[in-house]
């Protein structure tokens, strides 16, 4: 089935890059080492490894089949399959909205990291004194002019390549900067290894803490491993039917899938080594990236102001791919016959920054601070509903739609691209884990940190 515009990834290889731009983002570098670190180390990557597989791979897989199946958008890609159950639609049109929602604050996000490259490059990061990277920080952040120049600077780059085309801009972005982005890891962490007291930093990342992981650490787990793979919320329908027709479904995801993988694990091991052998404190939480490693570069001395430029063009890179692929999700829902491509990615783009500067006024001390919802500043509101929350609910919608409402033979025809790839060992994969595993994990996982809320 042809796409509903036409567009397309070229070939496999480009289409895992893809995904797997979308996937590496600020959810590895930036929140994974400190979540991980806040829940108990190794104990949380335990769990973590069980929710990436068991889970988030097998949402990521649904989510390919139901894309490719249909080649349609994610509100239009239920109906399609199950056309007695119109209802559905609304789980394509909730992830969408979750998806305008992250890529809003995810803007804020990415336009700090901007500004720290920026920073790191022309040199003004280097001449904070020690004890002044919080302080830098929260005036930055909660200043009303300067954040938004960097908002406004990603979000162009952004739509710039929607606007160029799902091959000739997303794929080919995708494959540009995701070597970039290992070549820089790699080199950063073999630095941190490299430092006296490194080993203090591996061992509080990867010995298991048991008792620093309670229901809350195990429902963070799993949001960071939906966020962290971009599942849940139709991303990865919007990257399936765009999906080459020979491209095998069950392989692709799992190269994605280790591939995000090994991204988070390698960022801590560039993190916390080098946090530890400054004397830094490694539960710095959110602001470890933006308030700890400054100084961790400060001290590092004249060529840990490359370390500061290679860290934050690396954490830009991979929040660009994402970013990408959230606007890309909701540019293919608006365009159609009517509104071309071109214009629904800059109505698009405007509508989410209104939202980005609202949420950047609210967040630290800024100009509108003060306003509260559900007892949070915006903020941190759009922060738990986008991390926390609906991730869970989205997900758990789609794996019960993809095990118990699509039909059999239609799951088992597209990952075997119509019989051509063997697909005995898809059935038992299909049966344990797409119907019950992933659908009673998520479930029991969502009620117990309902219950612990
Ligand atoms: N996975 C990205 C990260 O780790 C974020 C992201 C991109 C995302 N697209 C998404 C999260 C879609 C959820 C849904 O930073």
């Amino acid at each position: 089935m042809a796409t509903k515009t036409g567009e397309g990834f070229s070939s496999s290889f480009g289409a895992i890059m893809a995904a797997a731009g979308s996937a590496v983002g600020l959810g590895n570098i930036w929140r994974f080492p400190y979540i991980c670190g806040k829940y108990g180390g190794g104990a949380f990557l335990i769990v973590y490894v069980f929710f990436v597989f068991f889970i988030g791979m097998i949402l990521m897989m649904s989510e390919f089949v139901i894309g490719r199946r249909t080649g349609e958008d994610p509100v239009k890609a239920y109906p399609k399959l199950r056309p007695h159950r119109p209802g559905w639609r609304y789980v394509g049109l909730i992830g969408l909205v979750t998806c305008f929602l992250i890529l809003a604050i995810y803007l804020v996000i990415s336009g700090w990291t901007l500004n720290y490259f920026f920073e790191s490059l022309v040199g003004t990061l280097s001449t904070i004194p020690d004890d002044g990277f919080g302080a830098h920080f929260n005036q930055f952040a909660s200043s009303p002019l300067r954040p938004m120049i960097f908002i406004a600077v990603f979000l162009l780059l952004t739509t710039c390549v929607i606007v160029a085309g799902v091959e000739k801009g997303v794929e080919r972005v995708s494959k540009l900067l995701m070597p970039i982005l290992v070549v820089l890891l790699v080199f950063l962490c073999i630095r941190s290894l490299t430092l006296d007291g490194a080993a203090a930093g591996l061992s509080y990342l990867f010995s298991p803490d048991f008792s620093k992981l309670s229901g809350e650490g195990i429902l963070a787990a799993l949001g960071q491993a939906l966020f962290s793979l971009s599942v849940g919320m139709g991303v990865m329908i919007v990257y399936g039917s765009y999906l080459p027709k020979d491209d095998n479904i069950l392989k692709s995801s799992i190269w994605i899938t280790v591939c995000d993988f090994a991204i988070a694990v390698l960022s801590g091991v560039a993190i916390f080594p080098a946090v530890f052998a400054c004397g830094q404190d490694p539960t710095g939480g959110p602001g470890l990236v933006y308030q700890v490693l400054p100084l961790v570069f400060n001290t590092m001395g004249p060529v840990g102001r490359i370390f500061s430029v290679a860290f934050f063009l690396l954490l830009s890179l991979a929040a660009l791919t994402s970013a990408i692929s959230l606007l890309e999700a909701l540019t293919q829902w608006v365009s159609g016959e009517k509104i071309k491509r071109t214009p629904s990615a800059i109505i698009m783009s405007l509508m989410v920054i209104v939202l980005a500067i609202a949420a950047s006024f609210s967040f630290g001390e800024g100009i509108w601070s003060g306003i509260k919802i559900a007892g949070m500043q915006f903020f941190d509101f759009l922060d738990k509903l986008t991390g926390t929350i609906l991730p869970p609910v989205c997900a758990l919608l789609t794996i019960i739609f993809f095990g118990w409402f699509m039909k059999k033979d239609d799951i088992m025809d597209e990952l075997s691209n119509h019989g051509m790839l063997k697909t005995s060992y898809f059935k038992v994969f299909y049966y344990i884990l797409a119907r019950f595993v992933a659908p009673l994990a998520l479930l029991i996982v969502l009620i117990a940190g309902i219950i612990n809320n």
